[in-house]
């Protein structure tokens, strides 16, 4: 599903030229049978507030949303998938015109190895064991960044405990400009506290509520991706 929602905003004043930004946003489903999903636990607030700082700051946005319950940000073109494939599908076509790759999406590692037509039915006949067979899904942050070119890309990690080596060994592995370590106490909270790592050393800790956090974030990124 497409959607613009609100009317164009005024633009304001850049201190970076126009950029086209891409930000994924929510988690993916991905379905056992029609009723049932595996799932991440992500509410998408901080990919909205991404997209609509970026949008704020006068930037052509993107915004491929997972399965949420949040309104569009005023200016933004909202793309509405559920599952990861579909989320690759959305962002490779996006890709292609983007100058900046958000990736804030909690996008399911894994999905049934097959959809079932009808509800699973393995408790009939009293089983008290079933299995469920899983296949990867694409990583669609280190897929778009291998053919990346001069676009900045950045990943999100959300990591239990101490991971800082963690998210650095994700920058690198998935050849990313910049990655985002996130708290998993920012999981449905309206504030977060994360560091931001780039490629070349830089580390910065932002901390505040999601939106002020998003604005810093999106300044940063629009100032590496408008460099000569
Ligand atoms: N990501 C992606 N495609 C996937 C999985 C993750 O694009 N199939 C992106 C996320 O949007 C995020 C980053 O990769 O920007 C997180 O990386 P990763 O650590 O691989 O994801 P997690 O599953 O969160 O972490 P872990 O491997 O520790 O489970």
């Amino acid at each position: 599903m497409l959607a613009t929602l609100g009317p164009p905003m005024a633009r304001p004043k850049l201190r970076t030229p126009r950029l086209r930004v891409l930000v994924t946003a929510g988690p993916t489903r991905e379905h056992v049978d029609p009723v049932r999903f595996l799932s991440n636990e992500s509410s998408g607030r901080m990919g909205f507030a991404l997209a609509e700082a970026a949008a704020r700051a006068g930037h052509a946005v993107t915004l491929v949303a997972g399965p949420v319950d949040l309104q569009s940000p005023r200016g933004v073109r909202r793309i509405d998938v559920a599952s990861a494939r579909e989320m690759l599908a959305a962002c490779r076509k996006a890709f292609r015109s983007a100058d900046v790759l958000i990736m804030a999406a909690a996008v399911a590692d894994w999905r049934p190895a097959r959809v079932l037509p009808g509800k699973w039915r393995a408790k009939d006949g009293g089983a008290r064991r079933a299995t469920l067979s899983l296949v990867r899904n694409p990583d669609i942050l280190a897929t778009l960044a291998a053919r990346k070119g001069r676009r900045i890309v950045c990943g999100f990690a959300l990591e239990t405990g101490v991971g800082e080596a963690r998210a650095r060994g994700k920058l690198a592995r998935k050849g990313l400009d910049c990655i985002v370590l996130n708290d998993a106490s920012a999981l449905n909270a309206a504030r977060t506290r994360c560091v931001l790592f780039e490629r070349d050393g830089g580390r910065k800790v932002l901390a505040g509520s999601k939106h002020s956090v998003a604005r810093a974030i999106v300044a940063r990124l629009c100032a590496r991706a408008s460099r000569p």
